[in-house]
């Protein structure tokens, strides 16, 4: 059993998370300051500590960490609309944020921070292959850049000073519980409601969808066999269009919704990037496993949350 503080703990990805390490029988503190609600499951909140709070504030941040024998820094401000309308808070909350956990990590000695990086580092050098770790990077936007920031920053703080650190570059993680500021869930919405399902674009940009599930398992086995200071792509190493992901919901749904080509906001150019698919095999080399739910398997399992919730 550790002792495990996981911030933006009530968050999409943060929540699936909370609900695997409480089942493994680990002690939770959850910190977050609930920009979305709170996505943690009701029985598995009676068992965490919820700290309801910002992970700016270096104090708070120094108190909650200390015994804790590992960091999931998961809490962040994210989703192409309300980053491109709050590029400042977006930084901040990368930049200070990890500052602060850095900081009492290293005071407190704890074995480890997992950070929540992202595959929007890669921006338009990943059009021409799956991306590996290892090549250039080319991250355009205040989110990404700072998510870039943060991983040198880790490794800058391995190397002075020993801590150890995984910076996991997530690919479009969708799944039960995720909300409309990401296109999975819009989709769902648009579809089930037989309403026009609107593309930007012609749909022929490509994502890498990998499911909840699998992002979960791969972090929990990284966090327990990996030290040093290491950057792994989280990929389920499938390219699609949104074209076919637009089709596959219809399908999936029995929708009578026509898709709609619209042209995408300004705001949004420099996140449409026209392919982004990942190469998963530095996570396989060291874990022995990578993501490998299909996306009809995941879409199936969100459908039918979706209506036991309706
Ligand atoms: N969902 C994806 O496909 C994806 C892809 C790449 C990277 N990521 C990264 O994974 C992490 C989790 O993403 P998610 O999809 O669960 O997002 P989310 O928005 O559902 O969760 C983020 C959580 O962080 C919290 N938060 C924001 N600012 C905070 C602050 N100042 N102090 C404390 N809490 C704060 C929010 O309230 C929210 O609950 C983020 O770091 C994100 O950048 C996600």
């Amino acid at each position: 059993m550790k002792k495990i503080l996981v911030t933006g703990g009530a968050g999409f990805i943060g929540s699936h998370l909370v609900k695997r390490l409480v089942e493994e029988g680990n002690e939770v503190i959850v910190l977050d300051i609930l920009l979305r609600g709170n996505k943690i499951e009701r029985d598995v909140f009676k068992s965490i500590e919820f700290v309801k709070g910002d992970v700016k504030n270096r104090d708070l941040v120094n108190k909650l960490v200390k015994g804790c024998d590992q960091v999931y820094h998961f809490a962040a401000v994210l989703g192409v609309d309300v980053v491109a309308d709050n590029p400042v808070e977006t930084m901040d909350t990368e930049v200070i944020g990890m500052q602060n956990i850095t900081e009492s990590a290293l005071s407190h000695d704890v074995e480890k921070v997992i950070y929540a990086s992202t595959s929007g580092i890669y921006g338009h050098s990943a059009m021409q292959q799956s991306v590996t770790e290892t090549i250039q990077v080319d991250p355009r936007t205040s989110y990404a850049i700072a998510k870039r920031y943060n991983e040198i920053y880790l490794a800058a703080q391995n190397e002075e000073k020993g801590l150890n650190s995984i910076s996991l570059r997530f690919f479009n993680v969708y799944g039960p519980s995720q909300d409309s500021r990401m296109v999975i869930p819009r989709f769902f919405e648009q579809a089930l409601a037989d309403d026009d399902i609107t593309v930007f674009g012609n749909g022929k940009q490509t994502r890498d969808f990998t499911y909840i599930d699998d992002t979960i398992k791969a972090c929990l086995m990284l966090a327990d066999k990996v030290s040093g200071s290491e950057i792994f792509n989280i990929a389920n190493e499938n390219e699609m269009t949104i074209d076919q992901l637009a089709q596959e919901i219809k399908k999936v749904t029995n929708s009578k919704s026509k898709i709609e080509y619209v042209q995408a906001p300004k705001k949004r150019y420099d996140y449409e990037v026209e392919r982004r698919f990942g190469s998963s095999d530095k996570l396989f080399n060291a874990i022995g496993y990578k993501p490998n739910t299909d996306l009809n398997t995941g879409l199936n399992v969100i459908l039918k949350n979706l209506k036991q919730n309706a």
